[in-house]
């Protein structure tokens, strides 16, 4: 398959399968070893590069980008950093003068997403840097480098305008997905292959047929009225992450630590649901929000409510050639929270996810939605927990005789992440977190001290 994309400023065409990832082309094909290899599933950010499309420009892990999805895409790798004589890039300059590196390997990673950041005018280094691990160096030095460089202005050469280009597996609207889903009941689907990619890096899984979604714009959209927030499959989480900002501030601040920002610009809402996943993060959020879910096979259009997606573990409420079409959550749900625990604080998968929302009516509880996620084989509402709170005083004592209801909905499971007993314990702990919070007491985990 002909693929032709911008690589660092110049246009190429590529021949290769679509789900060869970018890094292994590079590195393969191309001779650019600058782009690493680390962990080959987004963990690391050493194959970080640039990517450019009409939506702007961003820092993408090339370990789990298909060549599939970089048709009418400007790349650049950190070989296309520096400008066409040689100048260093204000932020390769400032790694220098700041002495930000020392072996060197997480170097390349680094300075690819430093330029992104610094292109975009991004300030919270810290975030920025969160999916690009570097063992030796520490982070010091390399954020003081990123400051350093902040007021330099963009190089001109950084910024990219793509060619218009198309690529025969991608669908450009949904009418279309729908046609080519209803022919390929058993191809994959693939959005932004922050799952799938790794069915190929780790898995070395053949997909068969598949389809990419990028180009499916109508899925892309953000609808918003005066009671509803309506997300395409296809919209990312970077997206999401600045849509609920300002009415969800506590699942914004979730998200935040949902994978890096690498993973969160490609990564799709509809993704993480339609994968079924117990651990996935929007579930439990959206499902205390009462999300409804949106579906489509051929022309045949159906809502479901989230909770009752999710079956059974592995199965879902989804047919053969049916797909996500988008989601939607109310709006002015005040009392909603998520709180997500990890044993890392960026980037890391979570052991427990709880989302809530509780009505608190008069001093009682008049409703209560409680969701999780790591705590059984689907997300799954805490209904034992929900009935202990409903009917009674909104107060601490309410919360202790609730705890124990736990055990009545939820058996987890031991695994790498957690124990059982811990996991148990951690979601009862949320539900007396949640109480904290909504009475005024920071339950910040970066605030809170002895
Ligand atoms: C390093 C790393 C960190 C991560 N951290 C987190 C985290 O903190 N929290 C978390 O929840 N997840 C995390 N993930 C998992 C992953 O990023 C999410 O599940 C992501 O949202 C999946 O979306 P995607 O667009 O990449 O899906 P893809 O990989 O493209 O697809 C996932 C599955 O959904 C199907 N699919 C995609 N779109 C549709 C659709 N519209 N209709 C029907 N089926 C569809 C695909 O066929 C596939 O089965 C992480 C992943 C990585 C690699
Ligand atoms: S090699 Fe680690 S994120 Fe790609
Ligand atoms: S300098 Fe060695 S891992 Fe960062």
């Amino acid at each position: 398959m002909d693929i032709t994309f911008l690589l660092n400023g110049e246009t190429v065409t590529a021949q290769a399968a679509p789900t060869v990832t970018l890094l292994d082309w590079l590195r393969t094909e191309r001779g650019l070893n600058g782009t690493k290899e680390g962990c080959n599933e987004g963990d690391c950010g050493a194959c970080t590069v640039m990517v450019t499309d009409a939506s702007g420009a961003r820092s993408l892990n090339a370990c789990i980008l298909f060549m599939g999805q970089l048709a009418g895409k400007a790349v650049r790798t950190v070989e296309g950093i520096a400008g066409p004589d040689g100048a260093l890039h204000p932020v390769q300059q400032a790694m220098v003068d700041h002495h930000g590196s020392q072996c060197g390997f997480c170097t390349p990673g680094f300075v690819v997403s430093m330029a992104t950041a610094h292109l975009n005018g991004r300030s919270d280094h810290d975030d920025q840097l969160a999916g690009n691990l570097c063992r030796c160096t520490g982070y010091a030095p390399i954020v003081r480098a990123a400051k350093a460089a902040a007021d330099a202005p963009v190089p001109v050469w950084m910024r990219d305008t793509a060619p218009d280009a198309k690529t025969p597996h991608a669908p450009t609207s949904a009418d279309d997905l729908a046609a080519w889903y209803l022919d390929h009941p058993n191809g994959t689907l693939i959005a932004g292959a922050t799952d799938v990619g790794l069915w190929v890096t780790k898995q070395f899984r053949d997909l068969g047929d598949v389809a990419f979604l990028h180009a499916c714009t109508d899925l892309q959209t953000i609808d918003v009225t005066d009671n509803a927030i309506r997300f395409g499959a296809g919209v990312t989480m970077t997206q999401v992450l600045d849509a609920v900002a300002a009415d969800y501030p506590s699942y914004a601040a979730m998200i935040r630590r949902y994978g890096s920002v690498q993973v969160r610009n490609a990564a799709t809402i509809g993704g993480n649901i339609a994968n079924g996943s117990p651990i996935g993060d929007n579930p439990p959020a959206l499902i205390a929000l009462g999300a409804t879910l949106h579906l489509r096979r051929g022309d045949a259009l159906r809502d479901v409510a989230l909770q009752d997606y999710f079956l059974a573990y592995g199965k879902q409420d989804r047919q053969p050639g049916e797909f996500v079409t988008g989601v939607t959550i109310p709006r002015g749900r005040d009392a909603h929270r998520v709180y997500k625990l990890s044993k890392r604080f960026d980037q890391d998968i979570s052991a427990v996810c709880g989302g809530f929302d509780v009505t608190v009516s008069d001093g009682n509880v008049t409703a209560a939605c409680i969701a999780f996620g790591g705590m059984a084989g689907v997300p799954k509402r805490a209904a034992a927990v929900e009935a202990a709170l409903i009917g009674q005083p909104w107060n601490a004592q309410t919360i202790a005789d609730a705890l124990p209801a736990f055990a009545a909905d939820f058996e987890p499971l031991s695994d790498m992440r957690a124990s059982a007993a811990y996991r148990l314990e951690a979601a009862q702990n949320m539900l007396q977190r949640y109480f904290a919070d909504l009475s005024g007491v920071s339950v910040n985990v970066r605030e809170v001290s002895a």
